[in-house]
């Protein structure tokens, strides 16, 4: 049995996890500061850091309790190294390695984006398998072909799905983070308004959101120059399912091209309620397995990070 505890704080949660073989989740604790970056409408980058220090001995130390563990328990100390705001990875890294140091224990560094994808360990998944990555800053679509071995197929040439999320949110006037707020908000309305997908040779895989999220603006902007009543509701959903449908269809088609017979989400987004039925359904009709992530293991959190550190 290898126990791993795992550190995550590359954005605006302080997190911290132990992982046994990979796979079981013993603790997992999340302390968000989404609640204080509220005001600001997004993450303030500073501010994170400072929380990040306030933050990190608790959690560490609550994922241990949590575990029922104390530190001679633990095999390795594992960390998100990147990609994040720099302050906010350099307190978690910095914590990380002083601990491993002090207890003389390995230190395992772990990209984020890694980890994300390996969320899907914790589900019991193994490889190979069709993964859309898709977060606050990435939109990617990887070929899991083996353990630690990625073949991005596909990739946003513009804004993350997430980015676009929280962009439209904040025109229409929902409240950081926007994704959650959207997926609310979509649930009740109907997507009667029409929104231009961007247009792609057929042999790519890219996504593009940029142009979406002007298409919303755009339309948000006009009816209030005319001083006509906007249904949020109805453009959330309307945003929403040209979203999810964009990532639906290339992601399967993905997995049409290289014959692989298993899909998986993974990041903030892959929280999304409309998202994960889409998948859902499309692989039924295909007769492929879907395997998500709980919510929880969608956005940030530590756990991810110690099932990719043991691999
Ligand atoms: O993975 P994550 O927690 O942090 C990054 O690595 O970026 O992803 C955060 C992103 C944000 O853009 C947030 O709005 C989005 O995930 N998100 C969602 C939902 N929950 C979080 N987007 C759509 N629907 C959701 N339910
Ligand atoms: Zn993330």
């Amino acid at each position: 049995m290898i126990k791993i505890l795992a550190i995550e704080s590359s954005c605006d949660e302080t997190a911290a996890s132990v992982v046994e073989d990979g796979c079981t989740v013993l603790s997992n604790v999340i302390n968000s500061q989404a609640n204080l970056h509220k005001k600001y409408g997004g993450v303030v980058p500073e501010v994170a850091s400072r929380l990040h220090i306030e933050a990190i001995d608790g959690v560490v130390k609550q994922a241990l309790i949590d575990a029922s563990c104390t530190i001679d328990d633990i095999d390795a100390v594992a960390v998100t190294y990147a990609p994040g705001l720099v302050g906010s990875l350099l307190v978690g890294l910095s914590y990380a390695k002083a601990y491993a140091f002090a207890t003389g224990k390995p230190l395992i560094g772990v990209h984020h984006i890694e980890g994300h994808i390996c969320a899907n360990y914790l589900m019991g998944l193994t490889p190979p398998f069709m993964c859309l990555v898709v977060s606050g800053g990435h939109s990617h679509i990887i070929y899991v072909e083996d353990y630690r071995k990625y073949k991005v197929l596909g990739k946003t040439r513009d804004d993350a799905a997430g980015e676009a999320y929280d962009k439209v949110a904040r025109v229409v006037g929902l409240s950081y983070p926007g994704g959650p707020s959207i997926d609310k908000a979509a649930k009740l309305g109907l997507p009667c308004i029409p929104i231009t997908k961007p247009k792609f040779h057929d042999e790519t895989l890219d996504f593009s959101f940029s142009g979406i999220k002007t298409a919303i603006i755009n339309y948000h902007h006009n009816m209030e120059q005319k001083g006509e009543e906007i249904n949020v509701n109805d453009l959330c959903a309307s945003f929403q399912s040209t979203v999810v449908d964009i990532l639906t269809t290339n992601t399967f088609k993905a997995a049409e091209m290289t014959g692989v017979k298993k899909v998986a989400i993974a990041g903030g987004v892959a929280s999304n309620s409309a998202l994960r039925e889409s998948f859902e359904k499309e692989a039924k009709k295909r007769g492929m397995e879907f395997v998500c992530p709980s919510p929880i293991y969608c956005t940030d959190n530590a756990a991810m990070i110690g099932a990719a550190a043991y691999h």
